[in-house]
């Protein structure tokens, strides 16, 4: 008689500060470690811990918990998760393995945080993903405030590769019955806000449908030093969304009749209220198409009190400590 072997429980922790998709890629190579079933725990530090071993955080610690949580591959979150890793906490959480990329991270008197892991085998590593980390985006960011650098996403040259999409695609078509729900925006340095408005559209049907504005469209609609994310960064931000169903790359600024036949049988079509519609150069109303067809839905604001521009201000107010 076939017995379904237990779980595989995988603890993976840290700062998790701006989530980035290198943070995500990490999550899903440490739960691909345990095979089908494995379940993913991820143990997020709090800010007063972080600030005694690194250093001040940007996003604070409700922040950070909120963002790991709507990761697709995140089964459990444990918040003010021990800055050095404990057999004793892993084993709280009935984890079985712990897993960290390939880098080493110490604490403040510089004792690695994984010693007891690795002593104990129960310790394994994945490759990171290189082109991001938080105190990249940290840099671009204080580059684009204090040269106003007006070229488009003049310090990002990330590139995505077919393999790397595939890894985060759900890679399932809607069902009939499903209710496609579809929102377009430009998604720059993937947030709360961001997190509470797929949230929403996604409540509003059964299959989600993100379409995401070409690094033109953002920098003409956003301002000159934007995007922070270039295209392909911005995908993979919104395609670990645990919400979102696809992504369209490179979405036009306006709805038009052309995008939704190209998605399908869109059932509705959702913008956030009082947040400003993409401007075109002919200012045309970008939902036109979807209003005379009755398909547009308004989704209450606010959600979340946080922006792109939020992001930006803490950075530049903050700039001496980073
Ligand atoms: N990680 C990764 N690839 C990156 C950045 C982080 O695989 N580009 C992994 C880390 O190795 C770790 C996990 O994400 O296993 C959480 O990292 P975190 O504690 O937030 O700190 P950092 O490693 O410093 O990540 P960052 O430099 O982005 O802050």
């Amino acid at each position: 008689e076939a017995t379904t072997p237990k779980p595989v429980r995988i603890w993976v922790d840290g700062c998790f500060d701006l989530f980035h998709f290198g943070h995500a890629n990490a999550i899903r190579q440490a739960k691909a470690i345990g095979g089908p079933n494995a379940v993913m725990v991820a143990g997020v530090c709090n800010d007063a811990d972080i600030a005694a071993n690194k250093g001040p955080t940007v996003m604070n610690e409700q922040e950070r918990y909120a963002a790991v949580a709507a990761c697709k591959w995140v089964d459990e979150v444990v918040p003010d998760a021990p800055y050095m890793t404990s057999l004793e906490c892993m084993d709280l959480h009935n984890c079985d393995i712990c897993v960290h990329g390939d880098d080493i991270t110490t604490m403040a008197d510089g004792s690695d945080c994984y010693s007891e892991a690795k002593a104990a085998n129960r310790y394994k590593e994945f490759k990171r993903t290189q082109g991001v980390s938080t105190t990249e985006l940290v840099g671009r960011m204080l580059a684009m405030t204090s040269e106003r650098s007006s070229s488009v996403s003049a310090t990002s040259t990330f590139l995505s590769t077919s393999t790397r999409l595939a890894q985060f695609s759900n890679q399932r078509d809607p069902k009939p019955s499903e209710k496609i729900v579809y929102v377009h925006g430009s998604f720059d340095l993937f947030h709360v806000g961001h997190i509470e408005f797929l949230k929403a559209a996604k409540a509003r049907g059964d299959f989600l449908v993100v379409g995401i504005h070409d690094d033109q469209v953002c920098n003409e609609t956003m301002g000159s030093s934007f995007p922070i994310m270039n295209l392909n960064e911005r995908v993979l931000s919104v395609l670990q969304c645990r919400y979102v169903d696809d992504v369209i790359v490179g979405a036009p600024a306006v709805v038009t009749k052309d995008i939704l036949t190209k998605i399908g049988r869109v059932n509705v079509v959702c913008h956030l209220a009082g947040s400003p519609y993409v401007l075109t150069a002919t200012d045309e109303d970008p939902y036109k198409v979807p209003k005379e067809a009755g398909l547009f839905e308004e989704i209450e604001a606010p959600l979340s009190e946080m922006t792109t521009q939020t992001v930006m201000d803490r950075i530049f107010e903050n700039r001496k400590v980073y």
